[in-house]
């Protein structure tokens, strides 16, 4: 593995999205829907497989596909199958907001997806459409139940933590993984800098939940090397597992072990960095790809020890379609 930065982190995992576009409209993401602005230039196909194939020769051994909502890109099928054909990439996972899964979620499977990792915010239907604009709770949910049936590697949903939103609601998620091996990661949201009174007004930390973890007698497991910043729980009486996301923890940046690229072929050395580096003059030539991986290993010493959250300072970061979390 050559990817470590000047902090011995080390980053066997890439999280790449492949499109801005999404179709919800989370309250704390794009409250407005998408709102095209400038091209809609993403990479493509061969720009991706060239991208992989570098980061995968550096010691990368999973990608995960994000967007926005990745499975709007109409080549996302091609783009797993090719990830899976001619690279050495094994594992592959999917962020998605589960709109596509009722009717697709075989042919991720098929095409070579390991892994889903699919939004949901509340398990009230209500709730649910209010968070997202859709009332699409149950289809995601009958999508799930079709994943299951498939040999995924793992299943995890991801709930962004909302004080006015889903707090009363929590419950609902504990009940639900008593029957079903899914792991729900409780994430603390984050501030992005078109919504900080938003913020303001819905943040929770997740600090409560571990409390409630513990009076339920779930136990925590110990950390690997490998793990990335999720804390995960287990209880003998629960099929399904917690994780616990807390950007606003002590050391929470100490175990990253991710680097994401854009839509548009930027390297961010973090979520909330001020930097974005621009990756694509490398990306249109098999011939390239040495300068591509000496350009990342140079700019991963620029990786610094941990975000600025703590003083409001987002960095780039207006709202996560832009980097898919
Ligand atoms: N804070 C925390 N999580 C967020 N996500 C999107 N925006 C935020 C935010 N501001 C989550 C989405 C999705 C994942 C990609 O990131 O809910 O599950
Ligand atoms: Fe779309 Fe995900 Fe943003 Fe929701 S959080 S609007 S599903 S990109």
């Amino acid at each position: 593995m050559n990817l470590k930065d000047t902090f011995e982190r080390r980053f066997p995992y890439l999280r790449l999205s492949i499109t801005d576009v999404c179709n919800f409209r989370c309250l704390y993401c794009l409250p407005n829907g998408y709102k095209k602005t400038g091209n809609l230039e993403f990479l493509c196909i061969e720009e991706v497989i060239r991208l992989v194939r570098a980061f995968a020769s550096l010691g990368v051994v999973k990608v995960r596909l994000t967007g926005g909502e990745p499975t709007i890109r109409k080549d996302l099928i091609d783009i797993v199958r090719e990830i899976r054909k001619n690279t050495t990439i094994q594992k592959v996972a999917i962020t998605t907001n589960g709109y596509r899964l009722k009717t697709d979620v075989e042919e991720f499977y098929n095409a070579g997806v390991t892994s889903l990792n699919v939004s949901i915010d509340s398990l009230n239907p209500i709730k649910f459409h209010e968070i997202t604009g859709h009332n699409q709770l149950d289809s995601i949910l009958a999508g799930l139940e079709k994943a299951l049936k498939q040999g995924f590697d793992s299943i995890k949903i991801n709930t962004v933590l909302l004080k006015q939103l889903n707090q009363d609601d929590i419950v609902l998620f504990f009940e639900w993984i008593k029957t079903v091996p899914y792991q729900v990661r409780f994430i603390e949201l984050m501030e992005t800098g078109l919504h900080k009174d938003f913020f303001k007004k819905n943040h929770l930390s997740a600090d409560k939940i571990v409390t409630y973890l513990g009076d339920l007698e779930f136990i925590e497991k110990p950390r690997e090397f490998s793990d990335g910043p999720a804390r995960i729980f287990t209880h003998k009486n629960y099929q399904g597992s917690i994780g616990i996301i807390a950007p606003y923890a002590k050391d929470f940046c100490k175990t990253c072990n991710r680097l994401r690229i854009t839509a548009k072929g930027h390297l961010r050395l973090c979520l909330f960095g001020d930097s974005s580096h621009d990756l694509r003059p490398y990306l249109q030539n098999d011939q390239d790809q040495q300068l591509l991986e000496s350009t990342i290993l140079d700019l991963l010493v620029l990786k610094k020890p941990m975000h600025n959250l703590h003083n409001n300072d987002v960095g780039l970061m207006s709202h996560l379609a832009s980097l898919g979390g």
